[in-house]
């Protein structure tokens, strides 16, 4: 009797009922990068004037961060797609912990309010399941520009010693290349008396998305998207109409993974092939065939063969996929190794992905992954937003149907999925327990 409780109180939570072994068909649409758009957001603190994003796509994440800015005065709308940001009333006040710590974006927002404000107050983020996340290549930037800054009862104080209120320009070399922490310092540095570097900075599209913004609102920014960015500091920053968030690489990826795994011709669109060549490489490795058409790629998926993947920071394969890319190994011929050196606890989704057949042995974050010509529905959790992705992927390829949860994590980072893989031809619904 415990064993049908169990499982019916698998069922009972909010989760995605999916049909697995339909194939998938006609255009995926690709909304606006979640990870560029949160950091936009953060980036109007900048200026007193009206910054107005559009293609921002419709996650709890992006909620999140309205209530964030809203929280430290500034005036958010929404239409849409469009978003329009205000920032001319801040009210110096911490955002605060909990949201911080669920939306680990947000923290970002310390370099933007020190430019302006010349003081802030934001909470640590906190590590979260896939690792400890640490900011201290955030914290090490901000000194750098002259920056006071205290780390004391979970709280980063950041202030500007002295009458002038702004930072100086200083020559800063990363020891690992952060996306939060390069974006962060950019949006310090911009406001900056005198020129600053970057070396060895994050070189990912939503970066160069950043500075795109930035220099659009009258800022001096030069490198984006390489590892050496130069920024000449200007006095103030005026407002930006209509900036278009960049399409969402990790979404566009998974989209691809899933006609990969249910073997469709499919395609997906938006798509900036640049954005993805590591991802792109790998698809064709294992036996996928890749046409650019129009503003999207149509995939056709051959007989798919094992292939390894280690993960890095762009431009080699990032690391949000790996889940994702690990459940479509899972069901290819012949046996893959797929190692995660980005962060050290991103391998939960192997339990899940076992309980659902897949024959996977873990060496520490190296996972070894023996094909299997089927995977077999269960109920499954997603621990991490691209872990629940993975899933279902899994689902859309398993016999039976699966049972997804997790929703909470799927929805901070993709836009109603199920809306659009059902209207490609995919059998899910969606129970609210
Ligand atoms: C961004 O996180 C993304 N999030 C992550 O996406 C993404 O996985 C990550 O970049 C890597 O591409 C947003 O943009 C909101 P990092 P971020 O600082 O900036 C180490 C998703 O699923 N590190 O580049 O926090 C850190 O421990 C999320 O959408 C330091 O050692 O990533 C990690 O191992 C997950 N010291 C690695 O760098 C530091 O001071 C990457 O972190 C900072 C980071």
């Amino acid at each position: 009797m415990v064993v049908v409780a169990a499982a019916s109180q698998e069922i009972l939570k909010p989760h995605l009922a999916i049909e697995g072994g339909h194939a998938l068909g006609g255009t995926l649409r690709v909304s606006g990068a979640k990870n560029s758009a949160l950091v936009l957001m953060t980036a109007a603190l900048l200026t007193q004037e009206p910054v107005e994003l559009c293609n921002v796509p419709a996650l709890t994440d992006i909620a999140g961060m309205c209530s964030i800015l809203e929280s430290l005065g500034m005036r958010v709308s929404r239409r849409g797609d469009r978003i329009t940001l205000v920032a001319d009333q801040l009210n110096g006040s911490e955002p605060p912990y909990e949201l911080v710590n669920s939306l680990r974006a947000s923290f970002f927002s310390i370099g933007p309010l020190l430019g302006r404000l010349g003081h802030a107050r934001v909470p640590l983020p906190g590590g979260c399941r896939i690792g400890a996340r640490p900011v201290v290549e955030h914290i090490k930037g901000l000194k750098a520009l002259g920056a006071v800054v205290d780390v004391r009862h979970g709280v980063v104080t950041a202030s500007i010693p002295g009458q002038r209120n702004r930072l100086k320009g200083a020559q800063i070399v990363l020891d690992c290349p952060s996306v939060g922490a390069t974006e962060t310092i950019l949006m310090a540095a911009v406001l900056a008396d005198g020129v600053s570097t970057i070396e060895n900075a994050a070189q990912e599209p939503e970066v160069q998305d950043l500075a795109g913004l930035l220099n659009s609102m009258g800022a001096k920014i030069k490198g984006a998207g390489g590892p050496l960015i130069t920024i000449e500091g200007v006095a103030s920053l005026h407002g930006s109409r209509n900036y278009s968030v960049i399409p969402d690489r990790i979404e566009a990826g998974t989209f691809l993974m899933a006609a990969a795994i249910t073997r469709s011709r499919l395609h997906v669109a938006p798509v900036i092939p640049e954005h993805l060549s590591a991802v792109l490489q790998k698809l064709r490795d294992c036996g996928c065939k890749l046409e650019i058409e129009g503003d999207g790629l149509t995939i056709t998926p051959g007989d798919i063969q094992a292939v390894d993947i280690t993960t890095q920071p762009f431009p080699g394969f990032p690391t949000d996929l790996q889940a994702p890319f690990m459940a479509l190994m899972a069901t290819a011929k012949g046996t893959s190794v797929i190692s995660e050196k980005i962060y050290e606890n991103r391998m939960q989704h192997v339990g899940e992905l076992q309980r659902m057949g897949a024959s996977i042995r873990l060496d520490g974050s190296t996972a070894i992954v023996e094909g299997v010509p089927l995977l077999g529905s269960a109920p499954v959790t997603g621990s991490d937003l691209r872990a629940s992705a993975a899933m279902v992927l899994a689902g859309l390829s398993a016999s039976g149907t699966t049972q997804v949860s997790g929703l909470k994590h799927l929805d901070r980072g993709y836009d109603n999925i199920e809306a659009k893989l059902t209207s490609c031809g995919a059998q899910i619904n969606r129970h609210n327990g």
